[in-house]
């Protein structure tokens, strides 16, 4: 009986071990998404935290799958990590071969926390990255021969946050996010007329050679309406006012997955302003007709908060 017991321990121990190192096993994964032709290929890089445990393994995949377009869709750089890791990546994107791919970036919650956002800003410009932002909202470019509308739009945090991007202590308004949604996200996406008020303002970006290249001259509403439509934002949880825009593809980050997945029974525990079991924690969600929210599970990783069931995620998008 004695021997049993001891044969069921062990059996169960080791059931145990191996269940956890499949939980905690987390390496970078390429999750890809595919509408219409295919011909243009994006690659969707979030919620990168300046770290370096994926940088290698990042940047051999886009090696072998070089990308048309390349989008950093916030939290890329972490308010308490060292720049370190972050610029190491902007760096080597800058640098052979991906020097000529175009490459647009839109903040996160965490590059506002840091209080250096316009630092960061301008770190992400250094290396010929355009940062999608109130001023500079979209951009209509052509790749082989089509026509594509890349727009983004810097995180809700903006509106806590000054110009020199410092927190502003006074206690804000309580609606301070539908005040985004109105004056960031609504005044530059809502309408085609909307997006041409400031479509290719490339005023910083004159010495960026890949921008010049691609960009499509008189941009007007039939472009517009023929091209392809991408919306870069760091939060998938706006979905009832992306629902709204004339956008075919709405690209974001911020869940990190829902830190804990278990296969085939949850796809999140928890992502931030979703709460537990979050709806939009990963994956692609038709919103609207048409209207296609990706949400990337990002390349975090934080040994305090290890990802469970739930790896890390370059995404491509192929339309
Ligand atoms: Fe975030």
């Amino acid at each position: 009986m004695k021997k049993y017991k001891k044969f069921i321990l062990i059996t169960a121990l080791t059931v145990f071990i191996i269940l956890l190192f499949f939980a905690l096993y987390a390496p970078l994964v390429e999750k890809t998404y595919s509408f219409g032709k295919g011909n243009i290929k994006v690659a969707l890089i979030t919620d990168y935290h300046s770290a370096t445990l994926y940088y290698e393994s990042l940047v051999n995949k886009l090696i072998n799958n070089t990308p048309d377009i390349i989008l950093l869709g916030g939290d890329i750089i972490d308010d308490e990590e060292d720049v370190y890791g972050a610029e190491l990546l902007l760096k080597t994107l800058s640098e052979s071969p991906f020097s000529n791919i175009p490459k647009f970036y839109v903040t996160g919650n965490h590059e506002f926390w840091s209080n250096r956002v316009v630092e960061f800003k301008d770190l992400v410009k250094k290396y010929n990255i355009v940062v999608l932002d109130n001023l500079s909202p979209s951009f209509l470019i052509n790749i082989k021969d089509e026509n594509i509308l890349i727009s983004g739009i810097c995180d809700p945090y903006v509106i806590k946050y000054d110009n020199l991007g410092r927190f502003i202590k006074k206690d804000y308004e309580e609606n301070w996010q539908d005040k985004w949604v109105k004056d960031y996200l609504y005044n530059n996406f809502l309408t085609y007329d909307n997006i041409l008020k400031k479509i290719n303002n490339i005023n910083g970006y004159e010495n960026i050679l890949w921008l010049k290249n691609i960009i499509v001259e008189n941009a007007d509403i039939k472009k517009i309406e023929n091209s392809h439509k991408v919306l870069l934002t760091h939060r998938p949880e706006f979905v009832e006012s992306y629902s709204k825009l004339p956008y075919e593809y709405i690209l974001s980050g911020h869940t990190h997955g829902g830190q804990v997945n278990i296969p085939f029974i949850l796809n999140g525990l928890y992502a931030p302003n979703q709460g537990l079991f979050p709806k939009y924690a990963g994956g692609l969600y038709n919103i609207d007709n048409g209207k296609n929210l990706i949400v990337s599970r990002g390349l975090s990783f934080n040994p305090i908060m290890p990802r469970i069931f739930n790896k890390a995620e370059l995404v491509w998008v192929y339309f």
